[in-house]
């Protein structure tokens, strides 16, 4: 029933189809055995008996919009809440840890974004320091590679370090760095994306590469057929954002969320356009006025932006004394919440059209979770067709 990564049966000799398209684990790799066990209201992986929760869910420490609501419905529910920290300074950050500590003794974690921003509130030393001070069970890395200290003191403190690879490259040096786990970020992914092969096909290559450590599927994640499909192909879990979006404890602008209701999967795209202070970030978001005027002549943007550059108002750190009301700049990679006011065409909204194409309406993120995990579960209990990924949509 299970394969070898859950240290039961012994594998299957079920041998794969040579993926040459997408380039990944080749004609001479067997298809490694199906990794999940289903038991009664439960679907158990590797990733749920190391963590004892009852999901392989994992939803995405996102910027803005993970704070502690979302967070504690999710690993209320069974699944794992990340909090986002990106601009959170570690005090702020020290705040909504204890929050989440103070409503759940469930496993949650804690997502750190590593990217150049100009010397506003980067993740620092001390974002580790507080994690490891409030003993957070998981640290997650985006973006570039976190420093090789970093993750030895997170380890040194008991706290599972995952890190997600967009490519088989970057999971190699993660696996050097001594990351226990990886989220395979697919091209489909919302947000920061440097991704160039589909999720699928990167679990896959991942799953190949390793047998030691979870790999998690990201990009396209949105309901019970799509996680059936990832823990198929090899995923111990999957990773989850704009599903999440549409959330009600998200912490996203309602306007926000019904675009990723309303998109399908041709409503997101590839941009450059945000992030004045992180050249060449491309990311993934809905396609609204300013990504459909820009994509493709960003390197026409007028740096700084003349004029009237303001293209709304926002709060950072709502819910602490020094949360700021401040304005957004065109361009800005600000994400829209309740506290934006503005014009959400000109805005960041990262978003996966893959997933847009699977959601059809807003829900609590408890719900979210066990219907697609129940789904999910009742396809893998008759996995016919799942071998397939010719229906994974990638246009979005
Ligand atoms: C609102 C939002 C915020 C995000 N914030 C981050 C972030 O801070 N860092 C990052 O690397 N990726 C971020 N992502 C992208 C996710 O890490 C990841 O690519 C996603 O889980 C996979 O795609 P999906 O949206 O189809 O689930 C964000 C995505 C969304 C929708």
């Amino acid at each position: 029933m299970n394969g070898a990564n859950d240290g039961g049966s012994p594998p299957s000799s079920r041998d794969v189809e040579p993926d040459e398209e997408h380039g990944d684990s080749g004609p001479e790799q067997p298809r490694r055995p199906p990794i999940y066990v289903l038991e009664g209201n439960t679907l158990h992986t590797r990733l749920t008996r190391e963590l004892g929760v009852n999901y392989p869910f994992v939803s995405d420490g996102m910027a803005f919009v993970s704070l502690p609501p979302l967070v504690l419905a999710v690993s209320e529910a069974g699944g794992v809440g990340m909090l986002g920290v990106v601009p959170e300074p570690p005090d702020v950050l020290d705040v909504r840890i204890q929050t989440v500590q103070a409503g759940t003794q469930k496993p949650f974690g804690a997502n750190l974004l590593i990217a150049p921003d100009g010397g506003q509130h980067r993740v620092t030393r001390e974002h580790v320091e507080v994690c490891i001070a409030r003993r957070v069970p998981i640290v997650s890395f985006q973006g570039d590679l976190p420093p090789a200290e970093w993750v030895s003191s997170l380890k040194r403190a008991g706290i599972r370090v995952w890190v997600q690879a967009p490519s088989v490259e970057i999971a190699r040096q993660a696996l050097a760095l001594g990351a226990d786990g990886l989220i395979a970020q697919g091209r489909q992914a919302s947000g920061i994306n440097h991704s160039g092969l589909p999720t699928l096909a990167l679990v896959r290559a991942l799953r190949a590469m390793t047998d030691t450590v979870p790999v998690l599927a990201s990009g396209g994640i949105a309901d019970g057929l799509s996680a059936a499909r990832a823990l198929f192909h090899g995923a111990d879990g999957v990773w989850v954002s704009t599903r999440m979006v549409a959330s009600v404890e998200a912490y996203a602008h309602p306007g926000y969320k019904q675009r990723i209701v309303d998109g399908d999967a041709g409503d997101s795209d590839f941009t450059t356009v945000f992030g004045a202070d992180w050249p060449g970030q491309r990311m993934r978001v809905v396609r609204n006025r300013v990504v459909r005027e820009w994509t493709g002549r960003e390197g026409r943007v007028p740096m700084p932006t003349p004029g009237p550059t303001r293209v709304g108002t926002t709060r950072l750190f709502p819910g602490t004394p020094g949360g700021a009301s401040v304005d957004i700049p065109r361009f800005s990679a600000f994400i829209p919440t309740p506290d934006t006011e503005g014009d959400l065409d000109e805005m960041a909204m990262p978003a996966s059209g893959a997933s847009m194409a699977r959601i059809e309406s807003i829900q609590p993120a408890g719900q979210i979770v066990v219907e697609l995990m129940e789904r999910a579960r009742r396809v893998l209990a008759d996995p016919h067709g799942l071998e397939a990924d010719t229906d994974e949509d990638d246009r979005g």
